[in-house]
């Protein structure tokens, strides 16, 4: 059913149309307005899919509301309906973003052939405008390397691309390893996308590496000296932009507290501190943590993993819990095997078959059930 709203200050000539369209299969006329305010006031209400739209009207008239409905509701398509003469206007509506125009006066055939043709070319086009989205960030940290940040990050953005849309970003711009982890063969990076347009969605998109439908990846630069080159105001104007096209970016870290990675800390919902079990890193970890405080990061925001867990190691969960407090969060388990084969094969452990039924899994399964996104 095509939902139609008429605008027309005149009652006959609203009266003539809905007429017409009442008695054809598959329109429904859901409401009618005398000037381009009431069509803005009745669109939320009366939902339409085509609006037509006279250009002489009172108030509001059919150009300004074309260009605000346009905008506001970029899937309602605008039919102008013009008289002989008004050449200029018609253009302009054009480019205010109207779809088609039908001039008057019309006859019956006329008016359904062009409604029936405009829904049909442009309502496949709807469903591909995106709602803008506004996605959450995790970033991955540690105070000391080699904890599994990279193999974290990687494991829980294929995990959470089942039934989100997730962009992982390699920011350990110097030693990134993300694309060994997954085999992104030939693949671009950060540094190609930072020179060029950043302000837009569709020139970043081709430096992104899909791994699935949800899952989008920028890797980190091919050569350490890259890393210089990639200040924060490219990474802050890089986030702004995705994050429109994400419900998740999780954010991948090198060791340190340079400006970038402390303004990806601040921008985080999300901090996954990760840490391992041996005496040196929990020591590091809670360093970290205090650090982290002293930012005025709350506790919610800041979480830490114990990876590599396993109980042989002479420290206990509770033990960790005793020494952490709120700041504990999830323990991820020790399994060499399927991480090391992952690894080498450069397929994550969240994507293989075969470690479907890993403890390993399950607690990384466990991270993404716990968090809100
Ligand atoms: N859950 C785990 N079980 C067993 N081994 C693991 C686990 N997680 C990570 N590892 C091991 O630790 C190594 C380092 O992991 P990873 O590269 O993810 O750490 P990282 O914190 O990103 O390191 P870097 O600081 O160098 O970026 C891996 O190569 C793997 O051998
Ligand atoms: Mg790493």
């Amino acid at each position: 059913m095509i939902r139609i709203l008429i605008a027309d200050d005149i009652k006959e000539t609203r009266e003539v149309i809905k007429k017409i369209l009442d008695m054809e299969d598959g329109f429904l006329v859901v409401g009618e307005a005398q000037n381009g305010e009431e069509v803005l006031k009745l669109i939320p209400k009366v939902k339409p899919d085509v609006i037509l739209m006279d250009i002489n009207m009172p108030i509001i008239n059919g150009l300004e509301a074309t260009e605000r409905i346009t905008r506001e509701y970029p899937n309602i398509i605008v039919i102008i309906m013009s008289v002989q003469g008004e050449s200029e206007y018609l253009r302009k509506a054009m480019f205010y973003g109207a779809k088609e125009y039908i001039i008057k006066p019309f006859n019956y055939e006329q008016l359904i052939e062009t409604i029936k043709a405009t829904y049909e070319r442009y309502k496949d086009l709807n469903k591909m405008i995106e709602k803008e989205k506004n996605a959450k960030i995790i970033t991955l940290f540690s105070t000391k390397g080699g904890v599994g940040k990279t193999t974290l990050a990687t494991n829980l953005a294929v995990l959470f691309s089942q039934g989100k849309k997730v962009l992982l970003l390699d920011l350990d711009l110097q030693f990134g390893d993300i694309a060994v982890l997954i085999n992104g063969l030939n693949y671009k990076t950060i540094m190609e996308a930072i020179n060029d347009d950043l302000e837009s969605f569709s020139s970043i998109k081709q430096y992104l590496y899909s791994f699935n439908e949800n899952l989008d990846v920028l890797f980190a630069p091919k050569s350490p000296e890259e890393a210089e080159f990639i200040g924060k105001e490219s990474i802050e104007r890089l986030l702004d932009v995705l994050k429109k096209h994400y419900d998740l970016l999780i954010i991948d870290t090198g060791v340190n507290f340079s400006d970038n990675t402390l303004f990806v800390l601040d921008s985080a919902d999300y901090i996954f501190f990760t840490s391992n079990m041996d005496i040196a890193s929990l020591k590091n970890a809670k360093t970290g943590l205090n650090v982290m405080k002293s930012l005025g990061y709350d506790s919610k925001k800041v979480k830490l993993i114990i990876n590599r867990f396993n109980t042989k190691y002479g420290v206990s969960l509770r033990d960790i819990e005793e020494t952490f407090k709120e700041n504990f969060f999830k323990v991820v388990e020790d399994d060499e095997e399927a991480v090391i084969i992952s690894i080498n094969k450069g397929q994550p452990i969240a994507s293989n078959p075969k470690y479907k039924k890993s403890k390993i899994l399950k607690s990384l399964e466990d991270i993404t059930k716990s968090i809100e996104i």
